[in-house]
């Protein structure tokens, strides 16, 4: 991660809270043109795979495929439905900042866009994953509120309990990867799953991966894999259950996990309720030719 004054050179108003202002006049036709196309790709994927709290989140805040939006248009009607504003930075910021804006009920959104011969693959988040991404789910009241308690439980877990990884792990198998529960079946509301063009498909329908349902202490023992699609899927059964889980003081949660096993990203373990049980037969790494 780069620090304030380097990238003061590349973003000379850039203030203590990493945030930047998005020029969003500095977009030009290809620029745009990238949002428009992962937009429409994904819109007509996600259409049976996303749960209807996205749907009506891209709705409810006009997203549409012409153009990357502006966040200040994009904050006002944020800011009307559930109290939250969209900011820019650079890139990925230090965590005790990341903690401040979610704490505060802004969401840093990357500025840059990724170029068209990376549509499929980027190291860091831009502002496709984190505005399409992120933004409609930011719309949805109860999510709101669970985004801005883990911010401020991300505050006392790096100040109080050391246990940044624990809390990591939360977010990673919630807001970046979770699945949900419907009538209709287990439909997608984590943020990296709708911004990625191959593993929203995959997610939902490769018999490769474990979904299994949510268990706070569960997923606060399980590794990730940050390079590649999920091992195993992590499923909720509403908004107010993951709420409700983890709306509670973590004090004691955290004594407990400085102890014990760490789970692997593919594990499965005799006490998971498992709505699908992996056949582990995707091989690593072959998505990256798609
Ligand atoms: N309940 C957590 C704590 O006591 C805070 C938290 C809320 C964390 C929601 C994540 C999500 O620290
Ligand atoms: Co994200």
């Amino acid at each position: 991660m780069q620090t304030l004054e380097s990238l003061r050179r590349r973003h000379p108003e850039i203030r203590p809270d990493f945030t930047i202002d998005q020029h969003w006049e500095r977009y030009n036709a290809s620029q745009h043109g990238v949002w428009r196309t992962l937009f429409d790709h994904q819109a007509s994927v996600l259409k049976e795979r996303a749960c209807s709290e996205f749907l009506d989140g891209l709705e409810k805040l006009r997203l549409v495929s012409d153009r990357i939006p502006n966040f200040e248009e994009l904050s006002d009607s944020l800011v009307r439905l559930t109290g939250w504003r969209i900011v820019a930075v650079p890139s990925l910021v230090p965590d005790e900042i990341f903690f401040d804006h979610l704490a505060n009920r802004r969401f840093p959104a990357g500025q840059f866009i990724r170029s068209p011969d990376q549509l499929d693959y980027i190291e860091e988040p831009d502002v496709f994953h984190d505005v399409f991404g992120h933004a409609p789910m930011l719309a949805h009241p109860v999510f709101a509120d669970y985004m801005e308690a883990y911010g401020k439980g991300g505050q006392r877990a790096l100040e109080e309990f050391g246990a940044l990884k624990n809390l990591a792990r939360l977010y990673w198998y919630t807001v970046e990867f979770g699945l949900i529960e419907k009538p209709e079946g287990l439909r997608i509301y984590g943020s990296g799953i709708v911004s990625s063009r191959a593993e929203s498909i995959y997610a939902v329908e490769n018999p490769s991966p474990n979904r299994i349902h949510f268990d706070l202490e569960r997923v606060m023992r399980t590794d990730y894999r940050i390079d590649d699609f999920q091992e195993s899927y992590f499923v909720i059964g509403s908004f107010q259950e993951l709420f409700e889980e983890t709306y509670k003081d973590f004090a004691a949660l955290y004594r407990k996990l400085a102890t014990g096993p760490t789970y692997k990203p593919g594990d499965v373990l005799k006490s998971d309720r498992v709505h699908h049980s992996g056949s582990h037969s995707y091989v690593g790494g072959s998505h990256a030719a798609e």
